[in-house]
């Protein structure tokens, strides 16, 4: 059996159920860079303070080199009976370099080790879902590049409600996509404060540096309170709420695309790559990965409940209930990465139908709030407009027909302001393009939301 680190006051070994229990090393091993970048940066400010030699600190750092060296070699050997990545880490150090690896945990202790090591992980992950979040929005401001002219039905109910264009459609998501993009900068901050120093609870007696530790691991503050630094886990909770506003955002366009593929929609059409048959049905052709998309948000909203629920009963400081908070972070960052960085390609393959979407807009008189504004700009009071063009819509529905198929005569029969110049306003292409102010759908406004996206991009990268 292999001495507990912590074994001193134990006299009886651990039961194999519980060491297996307790133990996090099959998945905190993970965290092994950060917990080795964490170490040799506590071990040179050991140095540099005098805690230590500042040979001994040299001797440590080089060892911990091996150690990473060793472990991405895949040379490592893992112990499971040493409990997690800190022990492993540790007693290997101490092999290789001798009874001065014991000193690396002078004024540290895994407390405040644990909480570094997976804000380090945490903030670098946030920095890859940012960057897939920018490639997303580049992808989106192409594809509405492409579709400035593309029109089809803008819903509300999922009922056809105004023309808009395709780009306004795609950019919104863009404009949500840059959203999440800033959550994230702004969850950073937060996770970006290094808790080394604070030792178990109290902080130590040590003349330690918790800002060269800090500065040492890039992160540009340090804890303020050291009971709240090793117990405090709301920088992951935040990470894990951005991500689930991410697969939010995501799920909704998969449904729409879902939609969209349906052939009594027809908008699009899913390239092969990013769908599947029917092992029965030959005619079919299914949206799986949206579907998927959809479905594994739950697992991202799914961790951050549970990391609520495992922290909401948690008296200070630390508890070892808190090591499960890695797991779950660990699973919706892999669903997080991956699916932004699946929907970024799926659509820049993806093929727009524009002529289904021509097609649609004809059902559903689109065109009806064209005619109430049309009429109220003409002097009727907006709400007898909006009865005038309700009553034309009966009309057009009774037979078979849009509003713009309508006579003029049919159309003054509800109002007498109606004159010749009414068809160039039901025309949907000028719905649209009379919709240019900031943020709207006309084509003007489209080329600005574009351009400042691309600005921004350009700013982020
Ligand atoms: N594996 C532990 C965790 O992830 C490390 C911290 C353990 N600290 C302690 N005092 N038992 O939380």
């Amino acid at each position: 059996m292999t001495k507990k680190m912590w074994g001193g006051r134990f006299a009886g070994a651990a039961a194999a159920s519980v060491e297996q229990y307790t133990q996090s090393m099959s998945f905190d091993r993970a965290l092994y860079r950060e917990d080795i970048a964490g170490s040799k940066a506590h071990a040179a400010m050991l140095g540099a303070a005098g805690i230590i030699g500042a040979d001994e600190a040299e001797v440590i750092c080089a060892g911990l080199d091996q150690v990473l060296a060793e472990i991405e070699a895949g040379t490592f050997v893992w112990k499971r009976e040493l409990e997690d990545v800190h022990m492993n880490t540790e007693r290997r150090l101490t092999e290789i370099v001798g009874p001065v690896g014991g000193k690396l945990h002078t004024a540290r202790s895994r407390n405040d080790q644990v909480a570094l090591d997976f804000r380090l992980h945490v903030a670098a992950r946030l920095e890859v879902w940012g960057a897939e979040l920018a490639r997303l929005v580049e992808v989106l401001c192409t594809r509405a590049e492409e579709h400035a002219q593309t029109l089809l039905p803008g819903c509300t109910h999922l009922q056809p409600a105004q023309p808009v264009s395709l780009a306004q459609h795609l950019l919104a998501y863009a404009t949500m996509f840059r959203r999440d993009f800033e959550r994230l900068q702004d969850c950073l901050k937060r996770v970006r404060v290094s808790p080394l120093g604070a030792a178990a609870l109290a902080g130590t007696t040590y003349p330690i540096s918790p800002a060269q530790v800090a500065q040492a691991v890039g992160f540009p503050a340090t804890f303020a309170n050291s009971m709240d630094a090793v117990s405090d886990r709301d920088f992951a909770l935040e990470a894990l709420f951005c991500g689930s506003v991410v697969m939010m955002h995501l799920s909704r366009l998969c449904e729409e695309l879902i939609l969209w593929a349906n052939p009594n929609f027809g908008y699009v059409r899913l390239p092969d790559a990013y769908s599947t048959g029917s092992s029965i049905m030959p005619q079919k052709k299914n949206p799986d990965v949206c579907e998927l998309m959809r479905g594994k948000t739950g697992r991202v909203y799914g961790a951050l409940t549970t990391l609520l629920t495992i922290m909401k009963g948690l008296p200070l400081t630390y508890n070892r209930d808190m090591q499960e908070d890695k797991e779950p972070f660990f699973d919706a960052d892999k669903t997080v990465t991956s699916s932004v960085a699946i929907m970024a390609d799926m659509l820049a393959a993806l093929e727009f139908v524009p002529e289904a979407m021509r097609r649609a807009l004809s059902r559903g008189f689109l065109n009806a709030t064209e005619l109430a504004d049309y009429l109220a700009a003409k002097g009727l009071p907006f709400r007898e407009a909006h009865h005038a063009a309700g009553a034309a819509v009966t009309l057009a529905e009774s037979r078979g027909r849009g509003l713009e198929d309508l006579s003029l005569e049919d159309l003054r029969a509800f109002s007498p302001l109606v004159e010749q110049d009414v068809f160039a306003v039901l025309e949907f292409a000028a719905a649209v393009a009379r919709r240019n102010l900031p943020g709207g759908t006309g084509p003007v406004s489209v080329a600005g939301q574009i351009k400042t996206l691309r600005a921004w991009l350009a700013d982020i990268c």
